[in-house]
């Protein structure tokens, strides 16, 4: 469906007071990306070697692009003062197709990926809606998935503060961050951005089940416990497996500390820079970094209402988050 026909008669909403939504194969998107949706669904060429990145947003897609960058780049450079993450919020290196697919800014990239390991790509859009082209050309795609409660707090902080900068429509409390409550209400009835959560997590597990050697899916938890197990299953699955020898776990260890969050949060660019492309201060992108940080901020009844709607979407599915 080209975007003047899915303007006529997709569904819409309202999220979070704020932003535009409609409604397509049954999930969400901001209003303001259909042009660019309908063209990377209708005319982007994939390449054999290309590595599509997939995510719910929050769920750790700063990290991953990251790390798969560090692992493409192993073999251009050595020295740390060439890593363009020093200069370039990892989002900039692989922005949302979905979004931005007719900016010259990716246009560009498409053309010239500027690393010889070929082209790191990235979407929020769930399997279902990807470009057919991309799910019949056998290209790897890599989904990071996350436990849904830490996600739903990810996000509210997250769109407390950009949509303080970016809301369109703004009637967002003025004085107080966009109730908690209400956001939890909204993530469960599934009318948010690239939502429902548990369709489109469940969309790339299924595949990766389907097509193992095609769809890798990780967890940011597992990210977190067993980082030199997880990195050398997805470099292997990128195609730059690790040696086993010493100078494996040198690479490994170099990986995973220039994509570290703390070492990402302490860089000039990260503090200060702005994401040209969203107008958006990068240091929205590193908050906290952790496991289980939605105890500070749900309720015991919030986390169960979540907690009840897990259980139910995964149900049968073999999949735990
Ligand atoms: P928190 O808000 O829980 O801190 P996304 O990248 O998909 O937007 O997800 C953002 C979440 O990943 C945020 O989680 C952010 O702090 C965390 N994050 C960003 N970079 C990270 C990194 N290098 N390592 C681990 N977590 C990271």
């Amino acid at each position: 469906m080209g975007s003047q026909e899915m303007d006529q008669v997709a569904p819409r909403e309202v999220f979070w007071n704020s932003h535009e939504i409609f409604q397509l194969e049954g999930f969400w998107f901001y209003a303001n990306s259909m042009q660019s949706m309908a063209a990377f669904r209708s005319e982007f060429q994939p390449r054999s070697d290309d590595i599509l990145l997939t995510s719910f947003p929050k769920t750790g897609t700063t990290w991953l692009i990251a790390l798969c960058h560090n692992i493409l780049s192993l073999d251009d450079d050595g020295k740390e003062e060439d890593d363009v993450l020093k200069k370039m919020n990892p989002h900039e290196l692989a922005p949302p197709l979905d979004v931005n697919f007719l900016s010259d800014q990716v246009q560009d990239l498409l053309l010239d990926p500027g690393r010889s390991g070929g082209r790191l790509l990235q979407t929020h859009l769930p399997y279902n809606c990807l470009p057919e082209s991309v799910r019949n050309s056998g290209c790897k795609i890599v989904h990071v998935a996350r436990n849904p409660k830490d996600t739903l707090v990810s996000m509210w902080h997250f769109y407390n503060k950009i949509l303080k900068i970016s809301a369109p429509i703004a009637t967002t409390t003025p004085d107080g961050p966009f109730p908690v409550e209400r956001a939890v209400e909204s993530f469960c009835s599934g009318v948010l951005p690239w939502g429902p959560f548990y369709e489109n997590v469940v969309g790339y597990w299924e595949e990766s089940n389907r097509r193992p050697k095609e769809v890798l899916f990780l967890k940011y938890e597992e990210l977190c416990r067993y980082p030199e197990e997880q990195v050398r299953k997805l470099a292997s699955f990128m195609g730059r497996p690790f040696s086993s020898m010493e100078d494996g776990d040198a690479e490994v260890g170099k990986v995973l500390r220039r994509s570290s969050f703390n070492r990402l949060k302490e860089l000039e660019v990260n503090k200060n820079g702005v994401w040209e492309l969203h107008r958006l201060p990068n240091n929205t992108f590193f908050r906290k970094g952790t496991v289980g940080d939605w105890k500070s901020y749900l309720t015991p009844q919030l986390a169960e209402r979540i907690d009840q709607l897990t259980q139910l979407k995964l149900q049968g599915t073999g999949l735990s988050l």
